[in-house]
């Protein structure tokens, strides 16, 4: 036992070494921007939900539903959730079980649910194809083969996916693993296990959620000025523990996070989209664009009150006259104050963690393999984002700086009856994705995990070596990951591929695969 665990801090002076300052330490620290005295609201925590076990399988019941809630005080804001006002329970799965779920849209428009980063058959997936009609049931059912992990589910419908997620429709999916359970990682839920649902909303004077309101939201997608944390707005978390494990998910619609702690404390990553990494890697900034998420580890042994934040990125968009210049200098910009932590007077547990806690075989490049190309632009004005090759278009200003982007993928926008790419069963491809537009985009894969193997040629961070199913393809990147599609042949019913930015998505930003 004691040679194979090492206490969190040991570990840090250790791993510091190797992996070096890199990029982490490029990036100011935020001040604290808000009064903190004002972060007194504690942080709500979702409900858990376990299901019903019968017959072998887990049965869980969503009802999607309109609401309303108090987030800013003295203001209602008319909401949607599932099983609640707003957001959804924190489903707790088993690996290896069986799950059947009824979703029921008690909405009076259509919707779906989608389980992001389930490796699941494509009819069970909740896509765009999985529409749920207003007052229907749709009932998926699959084995849960992902590995232990932080997952999430959210609203997938054709065009309005974007405004739905910002309404509510989201929760988080906690996959529990039976060969992590030695690993000693805090497993307490609301405890020492801690959901944080990141998003950033705008309300309006008379507190509704505003929604597309200003120009930029369609270029850029729907960007807020007031951080959410599990719907609760300014909140407090009292930590009761030694080391805390938070669950990040950026459930934001568009926007990028970079957390950090404001006395620049060291944390550790241990999970990144797909379940663990290798080890705890240790760092004081992480980026998560949306969808992404990361488990991380943090020590308040010292019993200090500390703030999370997201500090601001700067942008390397230059200067120049006109709406497209300055809508791309603001992206990310913004810092926030994330949550207040003030430790109890006596904590309880241990910093003590494996040295190792899961293999990861690297799936590795080989000439064989396909290489799929996806090309990401934007397009201004009245062109099309149409290939028109690296080095032009948006970023030169061609098009001119009004009329609505379209934000496409190889020069297509999605069409619902229209299939991109046909993939066989049992191939290991390599996608090659390449972003010529003046913005990043978190480009995402249904149908299973990948691994990232190059980020403009050179080796990926270290955080990005895990599973991950949606990666940030920088403005002029080129990014490579490998995939293996196995099982859930099916020639009728397609797996999307998309900008994770929703309304970029809802624009068409998405493309189409059957696995055959
Ligand atoms: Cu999180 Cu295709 O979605
Ligand atoms: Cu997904
Ligand atoms: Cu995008």
């Amino acid at each position: 036992m004691p040679d194979r665990r090492t206490t969190l801090r040991a570990l840090g002076l250790g791993l510091l070494a190797t992996c070096g300052p890199g990029g982490w330490f490029r990036h100011a620290r935020a001040q604290s921007i808000t009064d903190r005295s004002a972060f007194s609201t504690p942080l709500q925590i979702p409900p858990l939900d376990s299901g019903n076990l019968a017959d072998a399988t887990r049965h869980y019941q969503l009802a999607l539903q309109r609401g309303s809630r108090e987030f800013l005080p003295g203001i209602r804001t008319a909401t949607l959730g599932i099983n609640g006002d707003y957001l959804g329970p924190t489903l707790l799965m088993q690996r290896g079980e069986q799950v059947a779920v009824a979703v029921h849209n008690q909405l009076d428009e259509a919707s779906s649910l989608h389980w992001h980063g389930f490796h699941v058959p494509a009819r069970e997936d909740g896509g765009p194809n999985q529409q749920i009609e207003s007052g229907a049931t749709w009932n998926p059912s699959f084995r849960v083969m992902q590995n232990g992990g932080t997952f999430w589910y959210h609203s997938h419908v054709l065009h309005r996916a974007g405004e739905q997620v910002y309404r509510g429709l989201a929760g988080m999916i906690l996959v529990q693993d039976p060969d992590q359970s030695e690993l000693g990682l805090p497993t307490d839920y609301g405890i020492d296990d801690i959901p944080l649902i990141v998003q950033d909303r705008r309300f309006g004077d008379d507190g509704s959620f505003s929604y597309m309101s200003i120009y930029d939201d369609i270029v850029k997608g729907m960007h807020g000025d007031t951080l959410l944390v599990n719907g609760t707005w300014q909140p407090l978390f009292q930590p009761t523990t030694r080391l805390v494990r938070f669950r990040l998910l950026n459930a934001a619609n568009a926007r990028t996070f970079l957390f950090a702690f404001s006395d620049n404390r060291e944390f550790y990553q241990i999970a990144s989209d797909g379940g663990l990494l290798e080890a705890a890697l240790p760092m004081n900034r992480l980026e998560l664009a949306p969808a992404e998420r990361a488990e991380i580890l943090v020590d308040f042994s010292d019993g200090r009150e500390v703030l999370l934040q997201s500090l601001p990125m700067p942008s390397g968009f230059p200067v120049f006259q006109g709406a497209m210049s300055r809508i791309m200098r603001s992206l990310n910009a913004q810092a926030f104050d994330v949550l207040r932590i003030i430790p109890a007077a006596n904590l309880s547990g241990n910093l003590l963690l494996p040295n190792r806690l899961v293999s990861i075989a690297r799936l590795s490049a080989d000439q064989q393999m396909p290489v799929r190309q996806f090309r990401l632009s934007m397009g201004f004005g009245s062109r099309s984002g149409d290939d028109r090759g690296p080095g032009t278009g948006a970023r030169t200003g061609l098009g001119g700086g009004h009329g609505g982007g379209h934000s496409v993928i190889n020069g297509r926008r999605m069409e619902i009856g229209y299939i991109n790419e046909t993939i066989p069963l049992n191939s290991t491809e390599i996608w090659e994705l390449s972003n010529n537009s003046p913005m990043p985009h978190p480009f995402h894969v249904h149908h299973g995990q990948f691994q990232v193997l190059d980020r403009n040629g050179q080796p990926p961070p270290a955080n990005e070596l895990g599973w991950k199913d949606t990666v940030r393809v920088g403005s002029g990147e080129t990014v490579r990951i490998v995939m293996r599609f196995e099982d859930f042949a099916d020639a009728s019913n397609p797996y999307m591929y998309h900008c994770h930015i929703l309304e970029h998505e809802d624009q068409g930003m998405m493309g189409q695969f059957l696995v055959v």
